[in-house]
């Protein structure tokens, strides 16, 4: 009987428990969407045909430094021959001015690595 019930309760819990991961995820990325207004939308779209003073970030993890066709980088960007991986992406958030000097990007100083954790889920959420 008791491994009847244990049974029964895995079978009930097994999908709730599976869907865990994805409910969890699904929060970062609205949190992140909320600190992505509040830090960074009133400079940056994430939408390519939205113009902004700084350049549109959907799809920047992965993407080349300073690649946006048309967007007028700064020289230090513009020459910046590395790719947005997510490491790279928290340094920016963290010290942009530091981790690439010359940038006219305002800085910005988000320490808190979970903060830039939720912010990149958000990034790497915003369809392409
Ligand atoms: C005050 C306006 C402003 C704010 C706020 C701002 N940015 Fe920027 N951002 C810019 C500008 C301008 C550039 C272009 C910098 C250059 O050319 O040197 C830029 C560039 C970038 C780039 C480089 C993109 C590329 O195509 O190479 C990333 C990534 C970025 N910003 C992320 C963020 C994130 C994330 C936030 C919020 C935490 C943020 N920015 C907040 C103005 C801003």
């Amino acid at each position: 009987m008791k491994r009847m019930l244990t049974a029964l309760l895995l079978v009930t819990a097994a999908p709730a428990l599976a869907d865990e991961p994805k409910v969890f995820d699904q929060i970062k990325v609205n949190a992140g969407a909320a600190l992505f207004d509040a830090e960074c939308r009133r400079c940056h779209a994430t939408d390519a045909d939205r113009a902004s003073y700084g350049p549109p970030l959907e799809g920047v993890i992965g993407r080349a430094a300073g690649s946006v066709a048309g967007y007028p980088y700064s020289p230090a960007l513009q020459s910046a021959a590395f790719v947005w991986t997510r490491p790279a992406l928290k340094a920016w958030i963290e010290d942009n001015q530091g981790f690439v000097p010359g940038t006219k990007m305002r800085h910005v100083g988000i320490t808190d690595p979970v903060v830039q954790d939720f912010i990149l889920a958000y990034l790497a959420s915003v369809p392409q």
